[in-house]
């Protein structure tokens, strides 16, 4: 076998041009443990499953090599698939993987059936249409590697993936511009310099700049008549029994690699874009600054702040203080100001002073409730939020970076997850408080045993009510062999949340349309936690919720079934310009969502905090009537911190600020959320657009502008009518979203200030805090 290979390996060198391919035809199939992959004729690339953690995940690697290299995944943030899996090339020129309860998951998307599957010498994997036309290839969905020959097209991009053995999605991108430039940013970032951490310098060479591989690992780039306008490596090395290839690495460094394919052996980097590890901008997550330390990178983090997660330097820092609610002292007491030098962050200000000494920064800080962090520059005082992002050590920097920190904590009071600083509901605090002081008073009259039935009766409580009266209205157990009758096979799919896909089925007996939703990131061990939500989420009943109709629940499968609307999300009629609603039909909408929230929040039994309130998950009924969904979710979900990593201060999206801060998170975070919401409704745009000029980017702090300047029809244009109206709802928009949840109205007091029924004070500046309500 070892000298079959040899020469097979042998010929690699000799053919690479002539592209040879072994063909693969229809109604072909692969299976994890015979037959796992399609291998090119040299044996050194084949295409198939490879071993992913406990499973296997499809895609092209070197076969030819005692190491498994992977250059290539088909959908790669899915998760790997036990060995009863199956890859067809169907007989409708699909390449599939269907699961052993024949669920389907298409890995190439090409825009037509294929006839015939290739995979090739040079590592790609291709489809051709009847004529004999490339319509898909692996070479143009790249994933963390080039090979040779291989181009990196305008506007593609190579992703690193997580790890050094995992393939999943991870941190970093290097992206071949439309402007010429290839440059290296973190995943989630917009494509400007301020977020970019190296860059080949050839903007402006115009569209279809590709950047090639070659055999010999030369990198360059070429414009679009093809002519040379940089070499990013000389390339030079040995190409006889020798494969060099590129990769983005995990660290967001790229390299050449190469391997001598006749001898045992790691590849061996020839080749870095940069020697300085903390070059990848937020290696060390948030709060925390990467510092170079003998070649290798190493993690601090701000003072005051503890790892949280201690070995893994991705998860960031967060405060080792208690964080006191800004408004209950006056002046600097609690907090005092730690300065970190030599150091470079983001720099994203949400107010910049003009200052004479690097004292009045950190007056200014301290007196400013918003004030987290300051850089201080040159006479400049830039006021930040947290987290701080980005950090790394830098000896020219003239920063000073300038912390506000409080009193330490223990670490024991730290490590709660988030959710679980939802406070518990306040009926129940209520309830409890006053069995409290009743239960004491009875235990003065009457002794212990009193006492001792009440906690009881107080315990019972909840038990009552799940077996109680409400039967009629609670959602129907379901199995999952009915679900995907309903559904078809889960064939139709409308939509993808954060929480997991929603299909449409069809109830055969009541002819009802419905949605359903298949959870994919439930907490596996929250069996009880479940069903108890479950029954919460039945027990609502509201003109603007969606009805929870049933649900199924397995040993692995987590499925709710919801009533069907018809007309999509209000994000989907808000931002299309064909259906966007008129002013006033808006006004009702915000008005009708209110009245679903306040339900949740103050009027159903058990109090529901929705945590994630946006337009996505606002759907819309066939009278255009619009429907809350997926609240009560929010506790099975494991908390997600890409959430809190992509929604950053400025851009921080619909999430509250006390997400982001060691702050319990209460119904005023869903204020928060409707506050960003129901700016966009009036307005009729999305809160972040950076196609807009840059004052107006950010809806927040443009509305506010414009309110301040008493430039409302700029924001109102032609179409609204009464400006008086439009005006109240921009109000009750800029109350919500302040930074302070005490200052935030009740979703109560929100729905009577757009009734019309309470006057609304002027709102307070954003950035000022002691303005009370
Ligand atoms: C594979 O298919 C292509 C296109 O149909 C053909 O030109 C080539 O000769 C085939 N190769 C092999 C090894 O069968
Ligand atoms: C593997 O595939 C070959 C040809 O593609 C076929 O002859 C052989 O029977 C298959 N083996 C198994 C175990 O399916
Ligand atoms: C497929 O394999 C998985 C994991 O080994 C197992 O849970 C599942 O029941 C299998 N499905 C069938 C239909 O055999
Ligand atoms: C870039 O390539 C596309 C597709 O091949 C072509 O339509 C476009 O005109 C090219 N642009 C330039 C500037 O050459
Ligand atoms: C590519 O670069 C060459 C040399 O600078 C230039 O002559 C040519 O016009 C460029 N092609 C394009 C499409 O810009
Ligand atoms: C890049 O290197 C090649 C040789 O490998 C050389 O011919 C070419 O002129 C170089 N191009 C630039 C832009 O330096
Ligand atoms: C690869 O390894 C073989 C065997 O050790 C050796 O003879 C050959 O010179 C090596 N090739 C290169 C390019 O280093
Ligand atoms: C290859 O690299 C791994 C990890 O870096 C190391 O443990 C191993 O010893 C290396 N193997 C050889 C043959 O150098
Ligand atoms: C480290 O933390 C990040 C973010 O919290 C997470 O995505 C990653 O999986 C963790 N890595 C390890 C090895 O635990
Ligand atoms: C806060 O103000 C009160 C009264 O104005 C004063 O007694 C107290 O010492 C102040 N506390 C701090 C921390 O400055």
């Amino acid at each position: 076998m070892a000298s079959i290979l040899f020469f097979l390996l042998l010929s690699v060198s000799f053919t690479a041009s002539a592209q040879r391919q072994t063909n693969i035809s229809l109604r072909s199939s692969l299976t994890p443990l015979t037959n796992s992959s399609w291998f090119s004729p040299s044996g050194l690339y084949a295409f198939g499953f490879y071993r992913q953690g406990n499973g296997y995940s499809i895609g092209v690697f070197l076969a030819g090599i005692s190491l498994n290299t992977v250059v290539w995944s088909a959908k790669r943030d899915d998760p790997p698939v036990p060995t009863n899996a199956t890859l067809l090339f169907s007989s409708d020129g699909r390449v599939v993987l269907q699961s052993a309860q024949g669920d389907e998951t298409l890995i190439d998307s090409p825009s037509q059936p294929a006839s015939l599957a290739a995979m090739s010498d040079s590592g790609n994997f291709m489809l051709y249409d009847s004529d004999g036309k490339i319509i898909w290839q692996s070479f143009d969905h790249p994933t963390d590697t080039l090979l040779p020959t291989q181009q990196l097209k305008a506007g593609a991009e190579l992703v690193s993936s997580a790890s050094e053995t995992g393939h999943s999605t991870g941190f970093y991108r290097l992206k071949m511009q439309h402007d010429g430039h290839l440059v290296q940013y973190p995943v989630d970032t917009q494509d400007t310099a301020p977020y970019s951490y190296w860059a080949s310098g050839t903007n402006g060479y115009g569209d279809n700049v590709t950047l090639n591989l070659d055999q010999d690992g030369h990198l360059y780039l070429l414009n679009a008549t093809l002519f040379n306008i940089k070499n990013i490596t000389v390339g030079g090395y040995p190409t006889k029994e020798t494969i060099n290839m590129m990769k983005l690495d995990a660290d967001g460094i790229f390299r050449i690699y190469s391997k001598n394919l006749t001898r045992n052996g790691n590849w061996s980097a020839e080749w870095s874009s940069t020697e300085d590890k903390c070059d990848p901008k937020g290696s060390c997550g948030l709060n925390g600054y990467c510092v170079m330390n003998d070649l290798e990178a190493e993690c601090r983090c701000l003072p005051q702040f503890a790892f949280v997660n201690q070995g893994n330097w991705t998860s960031g820092c967060e405060r080792a203080f208690r964080a006191e609610s800004c408004k209950d002292k006056n002046g600097s007491g609690a907090y005092t100001i730690e300065e970190v030098r030599f150091t470079d962050w983001e720099d994203v200000p949400y107010s910049t002073l003009s200052v004479t000494a690097k004292g009045d920064c950190e007056q200014a800080c301290l007196e400013d409730c918003n004030c987290e962090a300051a850089l201080f520059d040159d006479g400049k005082c830039r006021k930040q939020r947290l987290p701080l992002r980005f950090g790394r050590r830098n000896m020219g920097s003239t920063n000073f970076a300038l912390v506000k920190v409080g009193k330490p904590i223990s670490p024991m009071d730290r490590n709660e997850p988030i959710i679980e600083k939802k406070k518990p509901s306040r009926t129940i605090v209520i309830v409890s408080v006053s069995f409290v002081a009743f239960g004491l008073v009875m235990f003065a009259i009457f002794g212990i045993i009193i006492y001792r039935y009440h906690v009881l009766a107080y315990k019972r409580v909840p038990n009552n009510d799940g077996t109680g009266s409400n039967q009629e209205f609670a959602p129907r157990a379901f199995t999952f062999a009915e679900l995907g009758n309903f559904t078809g096979g889960f064939k139709e799919e409308i939509g993808r949340g954060s929480f997991g896909t929603v299909y449409k089925g069809l109830i055969p007996s009541t002819q009802k349309v419905i949605a359903v939703k298949r959870l994919e990131k439930v907490l596996a061990e929250g069996e009880r936690e479940f069903q108890n939500e479950m029954k919460v989420i039945g027990k609502t009943h509201h003109r603007n919720l969606v009805r929870l109709l049933g649900y199924c629940h397995d040993e692995h499968n987590r499925l709710l079934v919801y009533e069907y609307m018809s007309n999509g999300s209000l994000a989907d009629i808000l931002f299309s310009p064909e259906k966007r609603p008129c002013f006033i039909e808006r006004l009702e909408i915000a008005r009708n969502i209110a009245r679903g929230i306040v339900y949740l929040h103050e009027e159903c039994e058990t109090q529901i905090i929705h945590c994630d309130i946006k337009p996505q998950n606002i759907l819309i009924d066939k009278y255009r009537c619009p429907k809350v969904s997926d609240f009560g979710l929010a506790k099975l979900l494991k908390p997600d911190q890409t959430n809190t990593f992509t929604g950053i201060r400025g851009t921080r999206g619909y999430v509250a600020p006390e997400w982001h801060r060691n702050m319990p998170v209460t119904v005023k975070a869903d204020v928060y959320s409707f506050g960003v919401m129901l700016l966009e409704i009036t307005c009729c745009r999305k809160n972040v657009d950076y196609s807009l000029p840059e004052a107006e980017a950010i809806l927040e702090v443009w509305v506010y502008q414009c309110f301040q300047d008493g430039g409302m029809d700029k924001l109102a244009g032609d179409e609204v009518a009464d400006k008086r109206q439009f005006e109240r709802m921009v109000k009750v928009g800029l109350w919500c979203t302040l930074d302070e949840p005490s200052l935030r109205p009740s979703m109560k007091k929100v729905l009577l200030m757009l009734e019309g029924t309470v006057e609304i004070p002027i709102p307070p500046s954003p950035n000022s805090f002691f303005t009370a309500i």
